[in-house]
């Protein structure tokens, strides 16, 4: 089957964007758009709610802000479909439909279900959804039949699924959908400022909305290199988040930092400096075109609704196309 140059992908609606999304995630998904993909990028508050159920007063907020950071960030509405998932709801029907081929050991047994229900004690997630999150995810995806989807590496035991699931229904009832492939990012893993795993339970992030003296605050309160006590220390910049950070923003000067912190030239006050003062002109742009978004609701909601509208039309043809073949057709 012909994969077209189809990419989709999604974010759940559950905080803030931050830094490690913009290059985890974002930037990728910004290269297919302009390499010509034909791309749908979807905010998932359907898989918000399978773990935030309880708690869904911030969702409209979030998906907001997420939607926000979406543009700012460089997806442009009029290269790409942006919407939202609720508003598309094909999405759910295919989910159901798929939810009735799919034997529940595939389910059970993937791994990032058993993780999360472990992790995440506080919440309830004995749930049918919550079971179901991987079905609805491959919905997602074989609605538009996209070939491609950028994802991180935590999200491939999901792909799989939704590759299985194809396969599945093609068996069934005849080739319908292709069989996606992700697209893995390149750029290694941001990580927080104080050297764990970027995310919001941490209090370790970087915000794509935080303004320029907050991001010089929190670079300047970053963790080092802890075997480098005095400045007369040499450092050891491999293992230090402060030289992450410059190889990542400072592709210039990072060789020279390297050398100046192993030979004890460049103090640790210093390096940060000059991070948190590049680093706020490097967000700057996005946070400029934030702001007008921020201000101006109405023209947000106008780009979403008309995402939902083009991404609807593509829906709509495959919920024909796949009940046709599943026997439920009745014109
Ligand atoms: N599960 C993804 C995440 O937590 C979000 C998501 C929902 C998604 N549907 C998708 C990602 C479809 C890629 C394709 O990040
Ligand atoms: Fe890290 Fe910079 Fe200090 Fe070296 S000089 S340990 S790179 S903060």
């Amino acid at each position: 089957m012909n994969k077209e140059r189809v990419v989709l992908s999604g974010m759940r609606p559950t905080g803030p964007l931050h830094i490690g999304h913009l290059f985890g995630a974002l930037a990728n998904w910004k290269r297919l758009q302009d390499e010509g993909y034909r791309c749908f990028y979807m905010i998932a508050d359907y898989h918000a709610l399978s773990t935030e159920y309880a708690s869904m007063r911030q969702t409209k907020y979030y998906t907001e802000e997420v939607a926000i950071d979406f543009i700012s960030a460089g997806l442009d509405p009029e290269k790409s479909t942006i919407f939202v998932q609720s508003m598309v709801p094909e999405h759910t029907e295919l989910h159901l439909i798929f939810s009735m081929i799919v034997p529940t050991p595939w389910l059970e047994r993937n791994p990032v279900y058993k993780e999360q229900k472990k992790q995440l004690i506080e919440k309830d997630l004995n749930t049918y959804g919550f079971l179901g999150y991987p079905v609805l995810q491959a919905a997602d995806i074989l609605i538009y039949k996209a070939g491609y989807v950028p994802i991180g590496i935590d999200q491939l035991p999901h792909l799989e699924l939704t590759r299985e699931i194809a396969k599945r229904f093609n068996y069934l009832y005849g080739d319908t959908f292709p069989i996606p492939e992700a697209l893995l990012t390149e750029t290694p893993k941001i990580p927080g400022t104080d050297n764990r795993k970027m995310s919001k339970s941490y209090n370790n992030c970087i915000y794509l909305r935080d303004a320029a003296d907050v991001i010089k605050e929190k670079v300047s309160k970053m963790f080092t290199d802890p075997k480098r006590v005095y400045k007369k220390d040499p450092g050891h910049p491999k293992t230090c988040p402060v030289f992450i950070y410059h190889k990542i923003f400072n592709s210039g000067s990072a060789e020279q930092i390297e050398r100046e912190c192993r030979g004890a030239v460049i103090g640790c006050t210093d390096c940060k400096r000059e991070l948190g003062e590049m680093l706020a002109r490097y967000l700057g742009d996005i946070r400029d075109r934030r702001k007008s978004l921020e201000k101006d609701k109405k023209s947000l909601w106008y780009i979403l609704n008309k995402g939902a509208e083009r991404a609807r039309k593509v829906a709509l043809a495959t919920i024909k196309e796949t009940k046709k073949k599943a026997g439920l057709c009745y014109e």
